[in-house]
Formats: C-alpha cells, sequence, structure tokens
C-alpha cells in the first residue's frame, strides 16, 4: 500500500524507514505487553476474571480496558507551536511537553474508579492509550482484534492460568512493559 498510494510512494528513505519502524515496533511491544499485563491485572483480580469467563461477552469491555490499566506506551511528546495557558501554568510556543497517557488513564475527573481493574467498565473504550488528535494510534483497531482474538482462544481453552512469582519490569519511562512474567497452566 505504500508503494502503491501516491501520497506515500515518494517517501525519502529516512520518512520510509521512520513509518516502518512505527509500524513493526509501534505494533509489537504494545500488543506483547498488553497482553503480559492483561493476564497480570487479570490474575490480580480473581473476582474481574470469574466475571469474564461466566460471561465472554464480556471480553467487549476486558480489551480497552486491559489497553488502559497496562497503558504500554507511557507518554509521547509535542512541541507546543504557540503560547498556551493551561490550569495557570503558561507554556511557550517552542516548548517541548511531555502527555502522559499513564496519568490521564487513572485521572479521575475523568475515568469512574481510574484506579481500579474493571472488566465490565462504561464508556470502556474512552481511555488515553492510543494518543489522542491526528496522530493518534493508526493501529488501535488492529491491537483490539489481537487481543480480543487472544482472550476469546486462552478462555476456550484455559480455565486459569496462574502468575508464579514477582514480574519482571522493563525499567522504560516510555515502554511499560515487562521482561519476564512466569506463569503455570495448571493440568
Ligand atoms: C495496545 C496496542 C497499542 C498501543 C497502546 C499503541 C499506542 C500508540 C500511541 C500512544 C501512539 C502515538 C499517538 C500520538 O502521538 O498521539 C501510536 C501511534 C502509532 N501506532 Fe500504535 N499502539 C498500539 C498498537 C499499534 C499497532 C498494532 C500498530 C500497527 C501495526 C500501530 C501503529 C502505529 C502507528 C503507525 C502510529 C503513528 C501514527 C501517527 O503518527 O500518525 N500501533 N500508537
Amino acid at each position: 500500500m505504500l508503494a502503491h498510494n501516491p501520497e506515500t510512494q515518494n517517501m525519502s528513505t529516512r520518512e520510509l524507514m521512520g513509518n516502518l519502524v512505527l509500524l513493526i515496533v509501534g505494533g509489537n511491544d504494545t500488543t506483547r505487553h498488553s497482553m503480559s499485563g492483561g493476564l497480570l491485572a487479570l490474575s490480580e483480580n480473581p473476582t474481574e476474571w470469574a466475571k469474564v469467563s461466566a460471561n465472554p461477552a464480556l471480553i467487549e469491555t476486558l480489551i480497552p480496558e486491559i489497553i488502559r490499566w497496562q497503558t504500554p506506551l507511557a507518554h509521547m511528546r509535542r512541541t507546543t507551536v504557540k503560547d498556551v495557558e493551561l490550569r495557570g501554568k503558561r507554556i511557550k510556543a517552542g516548548e517541548k511537553v511531555v502527555m502522559w497517557y499513564l496519568s490521564g488513564n487513572r485521572d479521575e475527573s475523568a475515568i469512574n474508579d481510574a484506579d481500579r481493574f474493571v472488566v465490565d467498565r462504561a464508556r470502556a473504550r474512552q481511555h488515553l492509550s492510543f494518543g489522542f488528535g491526528v496522530h493518534r494510534c493508526l493501529g488501535n483497531r488492529l491491537a483490539e482484534m489481537q487481543l480480543r482474538i487472544l482472550w476469546e482462544e486462552i478462555l476456550t481453552r484455559f480455565p486459569l492460568i496462574e502468575v508464579m512469582g514477582t514480574p519482571v519490569r522493563l525499567r522504560s519511562a516510555f515502554v511499560r512493559g515487562f521482561k519476564e512474567l512466569l506463569v503455570r497452566i495448571p493440568a
């Protein structure tokens, strides 16, 4: 598609590589850590896991809740194009601003019970994990589809997956993920 679309077929090497990296890395770490994060969240909240097991239709809201809860990319950065005032703070044009999706996703003034993992949350898709505005994640529907299929298949195959020990988290202020999450599937 990139090669044939007039908008993209003549990109510079730098721009092409940038787009490919976004597609490959942006669509890999994010969904991968959402898989591990979802499993951990469900195992730490057994009553929520029981709700989904009893009613797999809840996968519809489980998936966006996992993506909100995990927030696999904690932030992005923007450069302001004009002077703005935000909640009494002045930000000058040209300044670099960090948008903490992770913090927004725990904002009690926007999300009820934001610090709880709730599989049947109302308005579950209203989170910031995919960013906001013109650069909002291009792969958001694909990511949701991957995770939906994963959990549909897990729920039909395994009544229980136990997390063993303490997860080893990735040391990064950007990618919120795991280096190790040992699990056991009881026979
Ligand atoms: C749970 C999974 C995912 C999360 C949490 C996620 C998150 C994000 C975030 C936060 C951004 C930046 C938005 C902004 O700057 O405003 C982004 C952009 C992007 N994502 Fe994702 N992403 C996920 C999955 C995917 C997948 C599966 C793909 C494609 C295979 C993908 C491709 C992209 C691309 C191409 C952009 C750049 C869009 C642009 O700059 O216009 N992402 N994503």
